[in-house]
């Protein structure tokens, strides 16, 4: 194809300058958007990227100006694009980004100056979902669902723990943090949730909690649901 024949060595090369973002990060869910270096684009002649997934072929876009013209190798990939329109912007955009656009992508510009790369290496991250609740026997758990990279999990005040993490086979990886508190005077718990989607602190009243969904269960089972309930609730607003 005509990008094959307009490789790097068919121009003079002046001189080559690498921009180098080793670690940007994409949120799941979201666009992302990778630049190219930034040159004027009346002096660029070809514009290419290289994206290298894990387990798929790689795949070069191409676009050469004087034409107007792009072309794509091995790019089954439809989420990921040119960002608008090549001739006015050679950045790529990936909408949304998924678990699966993990990898390096390169854009190469051949200008009548030189060569320019700017390469990635893109970690996307997806955030966990966090949840506090209590177990029936005091046991209180934090959980932060299948996040990527793995979410860190700490208590205030810190209590009687046990972590674990279950790794869920895309990358991502469940934490589940579970604790006992033996000072029977700690009424109210905090997790916090660190990760760099962004951090989280949920707060957990133990014993009032325990009560409401023992009023929630003892409502269900008694006939008298109405009076025994708002009983219950008075007796769990009260504490
Ligand atoms: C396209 O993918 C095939 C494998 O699926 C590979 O053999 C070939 O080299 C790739 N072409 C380019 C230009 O990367
Ligand atoms: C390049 O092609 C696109 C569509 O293929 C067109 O919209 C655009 O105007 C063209 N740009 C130039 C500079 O000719
Ligand atoms: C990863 O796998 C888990 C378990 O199958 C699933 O719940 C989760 O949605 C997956 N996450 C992504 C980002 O694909
Ligand atoms: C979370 O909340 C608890 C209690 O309100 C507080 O002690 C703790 O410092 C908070 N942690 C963070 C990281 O904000
Ligand atoms: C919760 O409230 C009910 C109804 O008032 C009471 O009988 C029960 O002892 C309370 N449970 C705890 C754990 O305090």
């Amino acid at each position: 194809s005509w990008f094959v024949g307009w490789s790097p060595v068919t121009f003079i090369i002046l001189f080559v300058q690498v921009f180098s973002s080793p670690f940007p990060v994409c949120t799941c869910g979201y666009k992302g958007i990778l630049s190219c270096p930034r040159i004027s684009l009346t002096t660029v002649l070809v514009t290419t990227w290289e994206i290298i997934l894990r387990d798929k072929p790689s795949c070069t876009r191409a676009y050469r100006r004087d034409t107007n013209d792009t072309r794509t190798i091995n790019c089954s990939d439809e989420t990921i694009s040119w960002d608008s329109r090549p001739d006015q912007n050679p950045a790529l955009q990936i909408d949304p980004v998924a678990i699966t656009h993990d990898g390096y992508y390169r854009c190469e510009v051949v200008t009548t100056h030189g060569h320019f790369y700017h390469g990635y290496h893109l970690k996307v991250l997806v955030p966990p979902q966090v949840t506090l609740f209590q177990l029936e026997k005091g046991t209180i758990v934090c959980r932060a669902a299948a996040g990527k990279p793995a979410a860190q999990i700490s208590w205030t005040p810190g209590g009687d723990c046990h972590t674990v993490e279950e790794p869920l086979g895309n990358d991502t990886v469940t934490v589940q943090s579970s604790c006992r508190w033996e000072d029977h005077r700690v009424s109210k718990v905090s997790c916090s949730v660190y990760h760099l989607t962004g951090n989280r602190n949920l707060s957990i009243e133990q014993n009032s909690v325990s009560n409401f969904s023992f009023c929630v269960r003892f409502s269900l089972y008694q006939r008298s649901y109405g009076r025994m309930k708002k009983e219950c609730m008075e007796n769990f607003n009260q504490r």
